[in-house]
This record gives C-alpha cells, structure tokens and sequence, in this order.
C-alpha cells in the first residue's frame, strides 16, 4: 500500500471512501437509478467492464477516482447511447472521425475529439479534448439509455491492476467501496477499446485494441500510429501510468520456449504448447481467444500463488498488436 503522502502527490482525489454494502444486480433499471443520484455503478461492455458515474455530477466524478486510487490527472472516457450525446459532449467532429464514427460505433473504438465546454475539467482532466465511446453490448447500451446523462467510465479495476473482464473480478477490486455492480456476462473481447486521437489533422492511434490499425487505416488511410519516446509524455495521459499488473511476475517469450529452470511455482499462456514443468496453462486457439483470456488469466494465476506467468508474444497484427502491449506494460510493472 502507497503512503497517504505519495497519494496526494499523485493528484489521487481526496474525497474519503466510507464502507458500503455493494449490491449486485442484473437490472438496469436499478443500476440505472444508482447513477442518477449521484453514485457510481460497474456495468458490462464488450471490452471490460466500466466503473460509471454521470459526467453532469462532479461529486460522481469525484467517487470514481477515489474507488479506483486513480491520480486525478488521468482522465475519463465518456460512455453515449446515441449520435445526439457524441454532440452533446463534442465540439466538433471532423471528417475523418465522422468516417470512424460510422464504420465502428457502436464498438471496441475510443474517439478523442475537441470537447464541449459544458464537459467538467474533472472527467477530462483539464484537457481541452475528450475520449468519447458508444458500447455495442447491449447490457450497456440498454443500462445507458436508462441514465439521464452520457456516463464516465474508466475500467472497473482498482489502478494498476489488470482491468476486469468479468463482475467477480470488479467484485473482488472494489467490494465495499462503490454500491452497485451490473451484473453480465464475461466481456467478450477481453481488453480495452482502441483508442484514436482525431483532434489533430491526422488521426493518431494511442492504445492498440480490438479494432486494428490496418482496419483504422483501411477507412481512413492517413492514420497513424502514436510513437512515444520514454522521455515524452504520452498524448493518452493514463499510458505514463502502471497498468495491468498481476502479483506474478510477468516474464515474455517466444513459441517453444523451454521453460524456467527456477524452481518457481509458474504459468504459461500463448498460442503454443507450453513448457514442461509448468503447473497452470491456457493455450489459445486463436488471438481473440488470447485476448478474451488474458485478464481472467492474471486473475486467476495470482489467486493461485503463482509466482511467474509466462506469456507468448502473438504476431503484431490485428489484436495481437493491442495484447503485446499489455504484456509489454505488465512485464515492465514486475521486473524488479
Ligand atoms: O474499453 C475501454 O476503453 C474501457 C471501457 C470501460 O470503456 N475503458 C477504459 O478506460 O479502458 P480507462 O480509463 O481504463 O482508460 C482510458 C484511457 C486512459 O489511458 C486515459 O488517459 C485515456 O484513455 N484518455 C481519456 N481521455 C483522453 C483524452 N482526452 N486524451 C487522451 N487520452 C485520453
Ligand atoms: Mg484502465
């Protein structure tokens, strides 16, 4: 556990937690209700699941950071059910994202577009930009429509911890500390949406997801992706932060690696057979399935006291872009 001293110098909201009975619920009616006085709720989407509150409430804004630990200048995607919210919280919308917006919303795609002033500097972080989705699952979209305002939502995970994919998984981070958990199925692609920059004069990817670049480029071909130097600050400020961290030690490898020699109590997931010696593996058919796994995985292996997860690096294409760079985020977080 962090110091309180480091917390405030991280920015991490100050508004004081008290315990609460967390109820779990799959309606969205009730669900619904919780986010229009002013709570926040976790709901299910298609990629992991979100920890919401209404962007017209800053006292909900405010509750979101604190049940995550989450440093106050790591700002919030904005969740809509409708092309009349995406206007509500955006100022302009330029062609290419209008391209995007009608390709693969609703879906796996966050837009970055210029924001409306009404937008709290809160939910942005005090940019002048804002990350806008509209979710394709229909929990969500149905949970949504029954808000009477557009709903911030990071992923429901305490910071730093892989993001939860399933409502055991928010159950176990943020029990007692947020009242009401939607509940729905497991989220069926597993990692967080793609994240694309259209401020700019050419759209930029800034997080690998589910909708590839290659898919990004064949409907708008100038897009390009984000290369951030260690010594830059990156243009998504979440991705300076540590993410996706298991307990265990995340170690990355190829196909037909042949195994630790450490005596440790060790895990495998890839695309290939594992190594001998391991004692938990998941080997996938296909990346999507990789994907849909990965989080689950982690949570499970640190259930089980593993003490080193080995991962496959999957080709760079399609989603295997997005799950290297998780791996690569979560071996970085573990090394020492
Ligand atoms: O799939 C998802 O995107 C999930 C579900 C719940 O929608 N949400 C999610 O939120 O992954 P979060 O907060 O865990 O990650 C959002 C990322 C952060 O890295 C944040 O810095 C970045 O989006 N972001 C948000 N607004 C931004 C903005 N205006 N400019 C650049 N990056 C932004
Ligand atoms: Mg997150």
């Amino acid at each position: 556990m962090p110091a309180p001293e480091s917390l405030s110098t991280r920015g991490i909201s100050a508004y004081s937690l008290i315990p609460m009975q967390t109820i779990v619920t799959e309606s969205v009616v009730i669900a619904a209700a919780w986010i229009n006085r002013g709570e926040v709720v976790a709901f299910p989407t298609e990629t992991v699941y979100g920890l919401g509150g209404d962007i017209s409430s800053e006292t909900s804004i405010e509750k979101i950071f604190a049940a995550k630990g989450r440093p106050s200048d790591n700002p919030l995607i904005i969740h809509v059910h409708s092309s009349e919210q995406i206007r509500e919280v955006a100022s302009e919308i330029p062609e290419t994202a209008e391209t995007f917006i009608r390709y693969f919303f609703p879906g796996p795609l966050t837009l970055i577009l210029k924001k409306n002033k009404a937008v709290s500097p809160l939910v942005t972080a005090g940019l002048q930009t804002v990350g806008i989705r509209w979710p394709s699952h229909p929990v969500a979209t149905e949970f949504l429509k029954r808000c009477n305002h557009p709903v911030a939502a990071p992923s429901a995970n305490i910071s730093g911890r892989p993001s939860s994919t399933d409502w055991e998984a928010v159950y176990d981070d943020l029990k007692g500390k947020i009242p009401c958990v939607l509940k729905g199925p497991q989220s069926t692609i597993g990692l967080e949406s793609t994240i694309v920059d259209c401020s700019e004069t050419h759209p930029r990817l800034l997080r690998s997801g589910a909708v590839s670049l290659e898919s990004l480029k064949k409907y708008v071909p100038e897009t390009i992706a984000a290369t951030t130097q260690k010594h830059q600050q990156p243009k998504s400020p979440g991705l300076k932060y540590p993410h996706y961290s298991p307990s265990a030690q995340v170690k990355l490898c190829g196909p037909g690696f042949p195994g630790c020699k450490e005596a440790k109590k060790s895990a495998w997931i890839g695309l290939s057979a594992p190594p001998e010696g391991v004692t938990k593996t998941a080997v996938c058919q296909n990346p999507e399935e990789y994907a849909y796994k990965l989080f689950s995985f982690f949570r499970e292996c640190d259930r089980e006291n593993i003490e080193v997860i080995f991962c496959e690096m999957p080709p760079e294409e399609g989603i295997g872009r997005a799950i290297r760079d998780r791996l690569q985020r979560a071996a970085e977080n573990n090394d020492g």
